[in-house]
């Protein structure tokens, strides 16, 4: 069973001790965000604060954090038993994402029990945390869905995308044209028209996940988590905006976002995915105003700081993207994939095990995947055999140590884009490239050449043999282990 509605989800993760209720006296500022970064040291599990400072008596008193940054978590938001191997958990959203399901749409839900119109509307109600002490403000949505729709067609698209406070119905956005809500807003750019746009935070354990993914422009996020779930979720009407929402959203904002520079205000820093604040100056982006607010009646604000690399892994969300490209891989034909996995702690580097079939078959995967045009992901793409566990990021290191030589293994792909946020982006470059930073991706190929030779001394073999025991000797060495009084 997956859980769409979040509640449950935590009812669950409380019994099998993944959660904690925090009830000290926590301030929103910078302590939560550091509460949260030794929780991930401390591989202690989801986090609720149930008392923070200045919010005893407003709308919104609880905040959510660290739902997925384990496999543990991730497998458990799909339904699967707690201990699932990681390629498991991949290999069922492989699965699972071919088997897409539209939403329904239902009169009314859980999110629309309390309602606060144009005049009533007040972000400060909820306790947005400041999570790093050197941030530019408050980050209200930092792990929720931005609804956007595609004014040419009926494209819904929902990301995260995160969002300061500005004041009480303004926040700051940041905006990348590159991104699918970036599609959406250049059309409304074009027809001098402000966005619609809604914000949906707290739906069900699938929804951060969901919306984080890899899916193509033109597909919309809600008939996937359907997909993950196994049934369709239920979607709401928004009250002034013609986007829908899941019915059980803890909080959904609604409202419309400019494109017009004139209109942006200073948005930043923020503590980045890669660890690090690729900018620390405050940018003009633009500006969400928000035109309504709906809710449930004590709702959870669910937050997430993006990365704490190079210290600690960030949320497993890669387990979904790492499906998500396996299934465009072989969609584009390639054969011979066994494995693919972004390193949770890093998504810009991919591991991908192959079957290797033929000459420049592995440099095919690479330049498919960089076809993909991933934002984020790809900047570097190890490739080895499939006898290797590329979960394991020491196995592939034995494995580029053992099978390459740079001159004919490391292939320099330079002057795509992808990584706005990187912190090794010259600003000047960044600048000149409208935002996007300019990447050199990163082919390292460890397959054993398949230019080499079958050799009499390598036992037929086209590489040198492994010197492990072979593989029914460590059997039954296994079987009969107890005899050795080890
Ligand atoms: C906590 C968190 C914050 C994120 N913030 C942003 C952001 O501000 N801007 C952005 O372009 N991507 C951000 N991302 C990454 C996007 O969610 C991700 O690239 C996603 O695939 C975008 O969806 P899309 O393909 O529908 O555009 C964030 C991810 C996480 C987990």
């Amino acid at each position: 069973m997956a859980f769409l509605d979040l509640r449950q989800y935590l009812d669950v993760l409380e019994s099998a001790g993944e959660l904690h209720r925090i009830k000290s006296r926590v301030n929103w500022d910078s302590e939560i965000g550091a509460i949260a970064e030794e929780a991930i040291r401390r591989r202690a599990g989801a986090l609720l604060f149930e008392n923070i400072q200045d919010y005893q008596n407003t709308h919104g008193k609880k905040l959510l954090i660290n739902t997925h940054e384990s496999p543990k978590r991730m497998a458990m938001a799909l339904g699967l038993p707690p201990d699932t191997p990681i390629m498991e958990i991949i290999k069922t959203c492989k699965q699972r994402e071919k088997q897409l399901m539209k939403p329904r749409v239902v009169a009314s839900g859980p999110c629309k029990e309390v309602i606060h119109m144009e005049g009533d509307v007040n972000l400060l109600e909820v306790p947005a945390p400041k999570l790093h002490s050197k941030d530019g403000g408050r980050y209200l949505q930092t792990y929720g869905g931005v609804v956007t729709k595609d004014p040419e067609s009926d494209w819904t698209n929902v990301g995260i995308y995160r969002g300061m406070v500005h004041d009480a119905t303004s926040m700051g956005f940041l905006w990348v044209p590159t991104q699918h809500w970036g599609i959406h807003g250049r059309k409304y750019k074009a027809m001098g028209k402000p966005m619609p746009m809604a914000v949906t935070i707290g739906a069900g354990a699938l929804a951060a996940p969901t919306y984080y993914s890899y899916l193509p422009a033109g597909v919309c996020e809600y008939d996937l988590m359907g997909a993950f779930a196994q049934e369709p979720i239920e979607l709401v009407r928004c009250e002034t905006v013609d986007l829908l929402v899941p019915a059980s959203s803890e909080i959904v904002l609604e409202g419309e976002m400019s494109l017009d520079p004139a209109t942006f205000r200073k948005e930043g820093p923020f503590g980045e995915y890669p660890g690090y604040y690729t900018s620390v100056w405050a940018e003009p982006r633009p500006v969400f105003k928000v035109k309504c607010i709906t809710h449930r009646k004590d709702p959870i604000l669910q937050c997430q700081t993006p990365g704490m690399y190079p210290l600690e892994p960030i949320p497993h969300l890669t387990l979904i993207s790492s499906a998500q490209v396996w299934n465009r891989l072989e969609a584009a034909g390639i054969e011979g994939i066994t494995g693919v996995y972004i390193e949770p702690a890093q998504p810009a580097v991919i591991y991908i095990s192959i079957d290797s079939r033929y000459y420049g078959h592995s440099r095919q995967v690479a330049s498919a995947l960089w076809g993909l045009g991933l934002n984020y992901s790809g900047k570097y793409v190890f490739i080895t055999d499939s006898d290797v566990d590329i979960t394991s990021a020491a196995r592939v290191m034995a494995a580029v140590a053992n099978r390459t030589q740079a001159s004919r293994d490391l292939v320099i792909f330079p002057g795509t884009f992808g990584g706005p946020l990187d912190p090794s982006m010259d600003p000047e470059i960044k600048r000149r490239t409208g935002g996007l930073g300019s990447w050199d991706r990163v082919l390292i190929d460890a397959t054993w050449p398949m230019d080499w030779e079958p050799r009499e001394e390598w036992g037929g073999l086209r590489h040198p043999p492994a010197c492990q025991a072979e593989p029914e000797l460590a059997e039954k060495i296994r079987e009969r282990w107890e005899s050795y009084g080890i």
